[in-house]
C-alpha cells in the first residue's frame, strides 16, 4: 500500500484517540485572505455565527481591481469546498485559472464559505473545540445549518435578492440538503453549480469505501459508537511532516496523496496547484461526516444519517433514517460531472439525475479522464469547466 495512505490512516486513528485536540498554528500558514491579496485583489474576512453557536468564516473578494468595478452592481456567488478542504480549494490554480478569480474578474463579488470544523471555522460560542461535542455534526447540520447561515448573511450585507452557488463534493451534498431542510430557501438562490455532484455512492469505485467501511462498524454498535463525534484526519503537523517530505522526495507520491480519496489518477492535474492545497489540507471535519457517506455507499440510498434502530425510532420516528426527498429543490441548478470521479461515480450521477425533478442541466465534462479532484486542481478546468459555469451564470444575468 502507498505510504501516505498508511501516514493518512495512521493520523486518523491518532486522530481518533488523541485526548486532547490541539488547535492549528494559523499564523503558520498563507490563509485565504493573504492568498488573495498576494495576487492584487481586495480581500474582506467575515464571520457568521450560526444558531448553534459555530463561528463560521467567510471570504470575500468584493470586486476585481482589473476591472475597478467597485460601484457598479455586482451579483453575489457564494462558493462552498468539500471534505477534508476548505475556501483555498477555490484558490489554488491562481487568478488565471481558479474559480474564485475568474468569477471576481467577470464581475461578480465571490463569498468563500468554510464549514463548522475546518481550520477556519473551528470556534463555538457554546462548546469548547476539545469537546466531543463540538464535533458532533455531520454535513446534513453544514447543509440545515451552516449554508443557511451563510446565505442571510451574504444578502444582507450585499443587499442582493438572490445569490449564486457554487459547491465541489461535499459541497454539492450540503446544498441538496439546504434546499431540501429548508425549501423556503430555493426562492433565494439563482443558479447553482454543482461540481462532482455527490448524493448517491451505491457505485463509488474508490478503494477507500471498502477499505473504511468495515473499519466503522454497524449503525449505533459499540465501535461505532467509538468513532463517532470526533474530528477526522485532523490537520496536524504529523500528516503535514510526511506529505511535505513525500513532496520533496518525488511528485508522484506527493500526487497520489491528494488523490488517494478521489483514486483516479493524475494526468489532468497542476503539481504546483496541489502543492498550494498541501498547506491546509486536510481541513479537519468529524468523523460523522466520513461514516454518514460511507453509509450512503453501503444503502445506495441518500437519506440521513443512521444511528442505529433503537436511536433512529428516536429521533425520526422510523427504524431506518428517512430519505432525502430531492423534488422539494427547485432552484435552478446544473450538475457537472466527470466520467472517471471514482468516488461520485457516472452511474450514481445517473441516479440523481433520475430522481432530481426539477433538475436544470446535467453536464459531463467531455474529457474522460477528468475525476473528482479535477474540478479543483486540474490543468484544464477553466475551459471544461470553470468557463462553462460562468457562461450560465452570466445568461441568469443578462450579460
Ligand atoms: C497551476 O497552478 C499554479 C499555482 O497556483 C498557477 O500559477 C498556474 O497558473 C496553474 N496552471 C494551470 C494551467 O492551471
Ligand atoms: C448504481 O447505479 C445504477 C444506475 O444509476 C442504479 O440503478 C443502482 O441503484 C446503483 N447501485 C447501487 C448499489 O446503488
Amino acid at each position: 500500500m502507498n505510504p501516505i495512505v498508511y501516514a493518512l490512516l495512521f493520523s486518523l486513528v491518532a486522530g481518533l484517540t488523541a485526548a486532547e485536540k490541539s488547535d492549528y498554528c494559523l499564523s503558520e500558514i498563507v490563509k485565504s485572505d493573504e492568498r488573495i491579496r498576494s495576487h492584487g485583489y481586495p480581500t474582506e474576512t467575515h464571520q457568521v455565527t450560526t444558531s448553534d453557536g459555530y463561528v463560521l468564516t467567510l471570504f470575500r473578494i468584493p470586486y476585481s481591481h482589473k476591472l475597478k468595478n467597485q460601484n457598479e452592481n455586482r451579483p453575489a456567488i457564494l462558493l462552498q469546498h468539500g471534505l477534508f478542504s476548505n475556501s483555498d480549494c477555490w484558490l489554488s490554480s491562481g487568478p488565471d485559472n481558479s474559480l474564485a478569480y475568474l468569477l471576481v474578474d467577470a464581475g461578480y463579488d465571490v463569498w468563500l464559505g468554510n464549514a463548522r470544523g475546518n481550520i477556519y471555522s473551528r470556534e463555538n460560542n457554546l462548546i469548547s473545540l476539545n469537546s466531543h461535542k463540538f464535533w458532533h455534526f455531520d454535513w446534513h447540520e453544514i447543509g440545515s445549518i451552516d449554508i443557511p447561515a451563510m446565505v442571510d448573511y451574504i444578502l444582507a450585507i450585499t443587499g442582493q435578492a438572490q445569490i449564486h452557488y457554487a459547491g465541489h463534493s461535499q459541497g454539492t451534498t450540503v446544498f441538496l440538503i439546504f434546499l431540501i431542510m429548508r425549501p423556503e430557501y430555493n426562492a433565494f438562490i439563482k443558479s447553482a453549480h454543482l461540481l462532482a455532484p455527490c448524493a448517491y455512492f451505491g457505485n463509488g469505485s474508490s478503494f477507500i469505501f471498502k477499505l473504511l467501511v468495515p473499519l466503522v462498524g454497524e449503525p449505533g454498535g459499540l465501535w461505532n459508537q467509538l468513532m463517532v463525534d470526533t474530528e477526522l484526519i485532523p490537520h496536524n503537523n504529523l500528516v503535514n511532516r510526511v506529505v511535505d517530505n513525500s513532496c520533496h522526495m518525488s511528485n508522484t507520491i506527493c500526487n497520489n496523496a491528494f488523490i488517494m480519496f478521489a483514486n483516479g489518477g493524475y494526468v489532468n492535474s497542476n503539481a504546483s496547484s496541489m502543492s498550494v492545497l498541501i498547506e491546509t489540507h486536510p481541513a479537519g471535519s468529524s468523523s460523522n461526516q466520513g461514516i454518514h457517506y460511507l453509509q450512503l455507499y453501503k444503502s445506495g440510498e441518500f437519506r440521513q444519517y443512521d444511528w442505529g434502530t433503537k436511536k433512529n425510532m428516536e429521533l425520526y420516528g422510523q427504524e431506518l433514517p428517512p430519505d432525502y426527498d430531492l423534488s422539494l429543490i427547485t432552484a435552478p441548478t446544473h450538475l457537472y460531472s466527470s466520467n472517471n470521479d471514482a468516488l461520485c461515480a457516472p452511474k450514481d450521477v445517473d441516479k440523481l439525475v433520475e430522481n432530481f425533478v426539477n433538475l436544470k442541466e446535467d453536464y459531463r465534462v467531455p474529457v474522460q479522464s477528468f475525476n473528482h479532484l479535477d474540478f479543483i486542481i486540474a490543468r484544464n478546468m477553466k475551459e471544461l469547466v470553470n468557463d462553462p459555469i460562468i457562461e450560465r451564470i452570466n445568461a441568469y444575468e443578462g450579460r
